[in-house]
């Protein structure tokens, strides 16, 4: 989101402009008080609180609650945001588009990463980039495909970039600041990527801000080499291909999340053109509301192995809480996305993506393969994962269905039922609460305790 966005969406104009006007309330939405633009004896300045905008019915002002700063205190707009920003503790970019210095800067830094693109594109035309079509031809990627992403192929003399800025004009400083350009302690400039497959990274606009670069040989380390963060390429809120794919985003309701670059390419190229990648980083709260502002429902489908995994796990925990419906692909035969749609094919890959389970059953399953399960202390372990997990869907109903499904998906053997239930009861008695009597119903033992269980955590958070 848009720093203006975000500040306009934490700060209530009510309370902003409430700390300069007396408003009194006169609709269900609406607030009046006397206008601080001019002076009047009866009221005819107003306040909406949805469409969070302010007008005097008087004299004409009004605007935005940005606006309204900038005219209550006399401050440019930059000044205005910053000041809000630092009232209202929303942390402000270092480095924002708002001030003129730094958008010419950040205009610059655009620019070099498109000259770097077209300067990318050519040389996989041209006779140097041989190795690196190659390399894309092994690969099995179509001209399409190449075309579609702008994959381009950066030369091994680590000099065309330094070279192509200095002749476009750019200073020295905004080459290093763009991160595409590094110096030496001897002050020689070099090219970053040398040698590398060129993957253009765009910010949702789809202004590339940002590259990876793909080694072409196994041992040339690091495998991928990116961008560093710069004044426009922040990696927390960026998802690679976004920019693509958020139109089939809305019409499926449905993201597919993956790793690597190279599966949002090849799952792209399979036909489903609502693909995005976290690229390797931790999932951010910024990423997921990204996604979440162009779909309800998330597929993760990260790479089979235990990092894979493990970054499911934990990006499922960030989905929760920024309340998405949120589903994970499971693809057998260790294959990652990119290399099951080659092997199996479109409509294998569409049926994966269809009947993704709901992240529950896929915590479920790792947590019983990681206890034993015939052992009391095993099924607590388990329900123990669980509980939270499931405590986390926002809706009540939702939450207990849920509940009663993972209960009976969990299986705690009919021998332990007791035992399991009476130590779920002995936790919450030593914690001097009660536990919530569950209701008279053909509920079955294991569903019971896991009701109980997750009323008795629901209890315990609101407590807290
Ligand atoms: P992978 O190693 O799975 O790469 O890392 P990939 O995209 O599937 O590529 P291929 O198929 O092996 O060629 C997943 C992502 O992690 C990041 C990249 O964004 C990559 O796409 N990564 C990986 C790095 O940034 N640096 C690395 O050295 C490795
Ligand atoms: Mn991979």
């Amino acid at each position: 989101m848009d720093f203006v966005e975000q500040l306009k969406s934490s700060v209530d104009i009510v309370n902003v402009v409430g700390e300069y006007v007396r408003l009194r309330r006169s609709g269900a939405n609406r607030y009046m008080g006397l206008c601080p633009f001019h002076n009047e004896k009866t009221a005819s300045f107003t306040v909406h609180a949805v469409h969070q905008f302010y007008k005097c019915f008087s004299c004409g002002a009004g605007g935005d609650v940005v606006k309204f700063v900038m005219e209550k205190e006399g401050l440019s707009f930059y000044e205005a945001l910053k000041t809000m920003s630092e009232r209202y503790g929303v942390p402000m970019p270092k480095r924002s588009q708002y001030a003129d210095e730094d958008s010419k800067v950040r205009g610059s830094l655009l620019a070099m990463h498109e000259a770097a693109e077209e300067n990318f594109r050519a040389n996989l035309q041209s006779q140097i980039g041989e190795a690196a079509r190659g390399y894309i031809a092994r690969r099995g990627l179509a001209a399409e495909t190449v075309e579609h992403f702008g994959l381009g192929y950066s030369d091994r003399s680590g000099r065309a970039l330094v070279r192509l800025f200095g002749q476009r004009g750019f200073p020295v400083a905004q080459m290093e600041e763009s991160g595409l350009v590094g110096k030496r302690q001897d002050g020689s400039l070099y090219d970053r990527f040398r040698n590398r497959l060129m993957f253009p990274i765009h910010n949702e606009s789809g202004k590339i801000i940002g590259f990876g670069g793909r080694a072409l040989s196994p041992d040339d380390e690091p495998k991928y080499l990116n961008s560093p963060e710069t004044p426009i390429y922040k990696k927390s809120h960026v998802l690679y291909n976004l920019h693509r794919a958020k139109e089939a985003v809305r019409k499926e309701d449905r993201v597919i999340l993956v790793e690597g670059y190279m599966d949002a390419i090849g799952v792209t190229a399979a036909g489903f053109r609502n693909v995005v990648a976290s690229c390797g980083t931790a999932l951010t709260a910024q990423q997921v509301q990204a996604m979440k502002r162009h779909a309800d429902r998330i597929a993760v489908n990260f790479d089979p192995d235990a990092p894979g995994a493990n970054a499911a796990q934990r990006s499922i925990d960030i989905l929760l809480q920024e309340d998405i419906q949120v589903y994970v692909v499971e693809l057998d035969g260790g294959l990652d996305p990119d290399e099951y749609c080659k092997e199996r094919g479109a409509t294998a890959y569409r049926n994966r993506v269809e009947n993704a389970q709901s992240y529950i059953y896929w915590l479920a399953d790792r947590a019983r393969a990681k206890h034993d399960m015939r052992s009391t202390q095993g099924q607590i372990a388990v329900l123990e994962i669980l509980v939270p997990a499931v405590q986390k869907i926002p809706d009540t109903l939702e939450r207990l269905k849920l509940a009663i499904d993972v209960a009976g998906y969990v299986g705690v053997d009919q021998a332990n039922q007791g035992a399991v239930l009476d130590a779920f009861k002995r936790a919450a008695v030593d914690r001097k609460e009660k536990l919530v009597e569950s209701p008279a119903s053909p509920l079955r033992h294991d569903e019971r305790m896991l009701l109980n269980a997750l009323c008795w955590e629901i209890r315990n958070c609101a407590l807290k």
